[in-house]
């Protein structure tokens, strides 16, 4: 059974789709994480942004596999071509430069169809923009996850510092996230939109546990464990 999470940056995709898995017994799929695990490639291979061919091909050649630690179902990281690039993948060079790789249709076409291939060999609970519009429209479960850009621009400050990696400032990073919104959501290919039969919910000052809560009752509906 798929449970598809779909909304922009910074809504609370992945605490709750970790949150979720955990309570249900799932695995947990951050397609996000391969789009970053490409840009990553394409920025140490010096290849430019807007090489829709070469980015194309790191997406279908070079493997992206989720490392786990014994029988947790849970990953710990992601490597591309066997290198470990779990932190890596994370810095404000490959949020920046992660929108135009993932506006790459090539690119997209790779990475839907390993993500299909992933999903279909288990439960899986998968995050990411395009789930429940194009990777898995079947999904039983569908949730369209949103918060105001403030909101995520807070989480987003407050995350840094409790990740000790210094502090970042707030209107660059409300200006960032309004700027990859808008370039994720009027892409030609797979732009951020809500599947017509998902289930809105905004987590803008809401407990995130409740909101966990609501998307695990979804799913007991649709019989889930
Ligand atoms: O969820 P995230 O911030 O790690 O996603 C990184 C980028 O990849 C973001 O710009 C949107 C894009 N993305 C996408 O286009 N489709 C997905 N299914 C997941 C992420």
């Amino acid at each position: 059974m798929i449970i598809a999470i779909d909304g922009p940056s910074g809504a609370g995709k992945s605490t709750v789709a970790k949150a979720v898995a955990r309570e249900l017994g799932f695995s947990c799929l951050d397609t996000g994480a391969m789009y970053r695990a490409v840009a990553w490639r394409a920025l140490e291979d010096g290849v430019a942004l807007d090489d829709a061919e070469t980015l194309g091909r790191i997406a279908r050649d070079c493997e992206i596999a989720f490392l786990h630690e014994s029988n947790d179902p849970m990953p710990k990281g992601v490597t591309i071509g066997g290198v470990d690039v779990s932190s890596a993948i994370r810095t404000s060079e490959i949020d920046r430069a992660v929108s135009p790789v993932s506006a790459v249709p090539a690119v997209r076409a790779a990475l839907v169809k390993q993500q299909q291939r992933i999903g279909r060999s288990g439960d899986y609970v998968v995050e990411g923009r395009d789930i429940g519009t194009v990777v898995f429209p079947e999904a039983p479960v569908k949730v369209f996850l949103t918060a105001s850009a403030e909101e995520r621009a807070h989480r987003r400050v407050r995350q840094n510092v409790d990740r000790g990696v210094g502090s970042i400032d707030y209107d660059e990073v409300l200006a960032d996230i309004r700027r990859r919104d808008d370039h994720d959501s009027s892409r030609a290919a797979s732009p951020l939109k809500p599947a017509e039969d998902a289930v809105r919910l905004d987590s803008t000052g809401r407990f995130i546990e409740d909101v966990i809560e609501d998307i695990v009752g979804l799913a007991r509906e649709k019989d889930a464990r």
